[in-house]
């Protein structure tokens, strides 16, 4: 028997979705990976179905946050048998990727920065891309982020930026556009993943008297190292 047909309910967690599409939607946040009170924390699956997808072995999160990309890893081994090797960390545990390189080469490398300083994460450490008010810095600060991962990936490698455009006051900020502009630095471009936006803190606000639509989507940009 193979590992998958022996999957009860939890190992199916770890099952990768056939029916993975540019558009993804997870409603309810699974709990097995990463901390659902961590601010800005993100739901595992489409990490792990890219790692899936992707075959990728030697997987890195610069920015891991709560661990979500850590247990998921973790588990993967545990429950597939697989044997993928993992490296995360964050500045909250004294990695500061503005100056740091990561102990590549990795073949996959998995990048949740900041959306500009709408969560603070590291209240008055001036390294932390959420305490960069300026846009023009944020941008330049988020730039040498992305580098830095493109840098650490092997040929053929994939790099995968899950980011969010912002409103404020009426005006919107594009990273989204500002990480696309470096695909020239990083490789090709291969997918763009619409991800559905749920329990945001926005959720709560009413939207009666807005000109424009309220952002429920944010992407995940998916580049080939060439
Ligand atoms: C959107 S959160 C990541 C959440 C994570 N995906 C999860 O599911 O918990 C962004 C993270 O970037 C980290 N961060 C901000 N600036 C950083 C820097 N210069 N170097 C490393 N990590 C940084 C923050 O501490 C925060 O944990």
């Amino acid at each position: 028997m193979t590992a998958l047909q022996t999957m009860d309910g939890r190992d199916a967690a770890y099952r990768e979705e056939n029916s993975l599409t540019s558009v993804v939607s997870y409603p309810q946040r699974c709990s097995l990976w990463g901390d659902g009170r961590y601010p800005g924390n993100c739901d595992g699956r489409l990490f792990k179905n890219l790692v899936l997808r992707y075959g990728a072995k030697v997987v890195a999160d610069p920015m891991m946050g709560s661990g979500t990309t850590r247990d998921v890893v973790e588990g993967l081994n545990r429950h597939l048998g697989s044997d993928i090797t993992f490296w995360g960390n964050d500045l909250r545990h004294g990695f500061n990727l503005l100056n740091e390189d990561l102990p590549g080469p990795f073949d996959f490398v998995w990048l949740h920065p900041p959306y500009w300083n709408i969560v603070r994460y590291n209240e008055g450490n001036p390294a932390d891309l959420s305490n960069l008010d300026d846009y023009a810095k944020f941008r330049a600060a988020l730039e040498v982020c992305v580098l830095r991962c493109a840098c650490a990936l092997i040929t053929g490698g994939r790099l995968a930026v899950l980011i969010g455009d912002v409103r404020r006051r009426g005006q919107y900020t594009s990273i989204m556009r500002d990480v696309l502009a470096l695909e020239e630095h990083i490789g090709e471009l291969r997918s763009v993943v619409i991800k559905a936006q749920h329990n945001c803190r926005s959720d709560r606000k009413s939207y009666g008297k807005m000109e424009d639509l309220p952002i429920k989507h944010e992407y995940c940009l998916i580049f080939k190292k060439r």
